[in-house]
């Protein structure tokens, strides 16, 4: 079997939006995360907003207790945010920027102007047992601040990658592939994520020092029509296909 180098996370944030359009408790995010699980995620990824317009409180109670896989808790640098990370102590803690009015995060966390504000928010998750990442956009400056605050892991941004077209995608990609190569010369873990789809997942998974894609609303999305099962097993096998094909080019 080849080996897996390149971890999938699957975000549930939507499964709850979809939820929460009716008030009652279909459909079941905890039920989505157990699906995924047996589909081949490696992670289950959750957003505890502050205004909870999709994972609840519950949400993240029972994630913790009803899920095997690592949960990525994805929380602004707030206090409230750090008392329930605190009490529930998930694997990973990924801290974001969050904004009332924005639809999704848009943008990353910046890091070197936040120094102040987010160092105690990182120290306080990395005391408490948390993996602290940092969703941040692929700047080598935003990365050295993230080696000097302390964070072992960062995600890097790729909303930008994914809503842009030709020789700008292609000139945003080379920016995410120096990031990766940046945290692995500065001892960073390197994740990424967000707008990532069937389309576009190839060239992030085929930079080789990535090891994690934290994929949300378009797997939620694609399910309507092919089911959460079959849309993870795709994504996973377009991921692991374009990450091998690197690799057999790097070994060439
Ligand atoms: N990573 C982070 C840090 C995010 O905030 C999100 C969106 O919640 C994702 C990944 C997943 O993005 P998408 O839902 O567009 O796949």
């Amino acid at each position: 079997m080849m080996k897996r180098v390149l971890r999938l996370g699957v975000n549930i944030d939507h499964v709850a939006t979809i939820r929460n359009a009716r008030g009652g408790p279909d459909p079941d995010p905890v039920r989505a995360a157990k699906l995924a699980a047996k589909a081949g995620a490696d992670g289950i990824t959750a957003h505890l907003r502050e205004d909870r317009r999709h994972i609840t409180d519950s949400d993240i109670t029972r994630l913790v207790s009803e899920i095997d896989l690592p949960l990525n808790f994805e929380m602004a640098a707030t206090v409230e945010m750090l008392d329930i990370a605190q009490r529930h102590r998930p694997h990973a803690a990924c801290l974001v920027p969050e904004k009332r009015e924005e639809r999704t995060t848009e943008g990353g966390l910046d890091v070197v102007g936040g120094f102040d504000r987010l160092k105690p928010f990182v120290d306080a998750l990395g005391e408490a047992g948390c993996r602290v990442s940092l969703f941040i956009e692929p700047a080598l400056a935003q990365l050295d601040a993230a080696v000097a605050i302390g964070a072992p892991v960062v995600e890097l941004h790729t909303g930008r990658y994914a809503n842009l077209e030709g020789a700008a995608r292609e000139a945003e990609l080379g920016r995410l592939r120096d990031a990766a190569a940046h945290c692995d010369a500065v001892g960073l873990e390197c994740h990424a994520g967000h707008g990532l789809t069937f389309d576009n997942v190839a060239p992030v998974a085929a930079i080789p020092l990535v090891m994690e894609l934290n994929i949300g609303h378009f797997l939620i999305g694609e399910a309507i029509f092919g089911g959460l099962d079959s849309t993870i097993k795709r994504m996973r096998a377009l991921m692991d296909k374009s990450r091998a094909a690197a690799q057999g080019e790097q070994s060439a």
